[in-house]
């Protein structure tokens, strides 16, 4: 009995601590959309729905690629301890909220060395905003991350010649521009961009942005979290160089566009965005401004993504100093089924 009651003990302790790392997975808007639940060896993962952007995300797309992140993450953390696990997602569909239940399986007599090296990086790894060091990004490690976004199921694609690289940064300043038109979007915004000595472990802090940031060529605008106050992280060095680096402008997209494929995305890029962290500290930028209007994002899927369904937009660089970034404590996103 008492034997049992240890072994309980310390699953929850394992668990408690997979779900914690899951948390350090990147969210739109650091919404961290996800309600984490376990009982017997599994861990349950739903979308908090309270959480969903209202207004720039009304279908839940963006809040679904959050919780992928997180349900990736948690893949690699609980193998760092040493399970097997098996996924389903979408396990019934009576349910929709409930995105995935994770079994914890059998505890493996080895680690492997790769996965851990993954584990590493979760804490490591940082949204960047604004202009990279000039250190370019490899082609190989372009490769692999092409092939990293693949298995889970992804695309991730170079936007190779200026002419498409132009038209995605001018879509995205289309769309930034259309979301200072609208006060709900704004206020959606606000709500998200905590003003700075706020307590709170959600949303965007100014220690997360530049406070200012010269254009790179071609310009990808950012998200006006400062919303004219003034707001963010003192310029760093990398923002004053004479010719701020863009980085690799990429898109990362899914044959179909159903809730499954959204979870697909998020899973890929969390993976491609360890993986690049792990290999020279790449980090990514991300614009989906333009995935948040109908019209730009099917004009970026027929042009720019041979059909596929775009999910995210992205820039690859490497990074020096890192962002600073929040999270909610664990125990107010995980319970424990009774
Ligand atoms: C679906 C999705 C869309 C995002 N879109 C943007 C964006 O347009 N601009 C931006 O600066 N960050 C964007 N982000 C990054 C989040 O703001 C970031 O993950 C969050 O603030 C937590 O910070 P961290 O990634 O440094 O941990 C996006 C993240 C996700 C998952």
């Amino acid at each position: 009995m008492e034997k049992g009651q240890d072994s309980n003990d310390r699953r929850a302790g394992e668990v408690r601590s997979a779900v914690e790392a899951a948390t350090w997975a990147p969210s739109v808007h650091n919404t961290q959309p996800w309600l984490f639940s376990f009982g017997g060896d599994r861990i349950s993962l739903r979308a908090d729905g309270d959480r969903r952007l209202g207004v720039a995300d009304p279908d839940g797309r963006e809040m679904l690629i959050s919780c992928g992140a997180a349900l990736f993450t948690l893949r690699v953390a609980v193998r760092d301890l040493g399970y097997e696990p098996e996924v389903r997602v979408l396990p019934d569909p009576d349910r929709p909220h409930l995105l995935a239940d994770l079994y914890l399986g059998a505890r493996t007599r080895s680690r492997s060395d790769d996965n851990s090296r993954l584990f590493e990086q979760i804490r490591r790894r940082r949204t960047h905003r604004g202009a990279f060091k000039p250190e370019p990004v490899g082609d190989a490690l372009l490769t692999l991350l092409r092939q990293e976004a693949q298995r889970e199921g992804a695309m991730l694609r170079v936007l190779e010649d200026q002419y498409s690289r132009n038209a995605v940064a001018a879509l995205t300043v289309a769309a930034e521009n259309m979301h200072h038109l609208s006060p709900s979007y704004a206020g959606e915004l606000a709500r998200w961009a905590p003003s700075p000595g706020s307590t709170r472990q959600e949303g965007v802090p100014e220690s997360a942005y530049p406070r200012e940031a010269p254009p790179t060529d071609p310009h990808f605008p950012a998200r006006d979290f400062a919303r004219g106050h003034g707001w963010g992280t003192e310029p760093s060095i990398l923002d004053w160089l004479e010719e701020p680096v863009a980085g690799v402008a990429c898109t990362l997209s899914t044959k179909e566009d159903r809730p499954v494929d959204w979870l697909r995305a998020g899973q890929a890029m969390q993976r491609v965005l360890l993986r690049a962290t792990q290999h020279g500290d790449v980090a990514a930028a991300f614009h989906t401004q333009a995935l948040e209007v109908p019209g730009l994002r099917e004009l970026i899927q027929t042009r720019f993504c041979a059909g596929d369904h775009p999910q995210m937009v992205l820039r690859l660089g490497t990074v020096g100093d890192k962002f600073e970034t929040v999270r909610r404590p664990v125990e107010q996103v995980l319970t424990e089924e009774s």
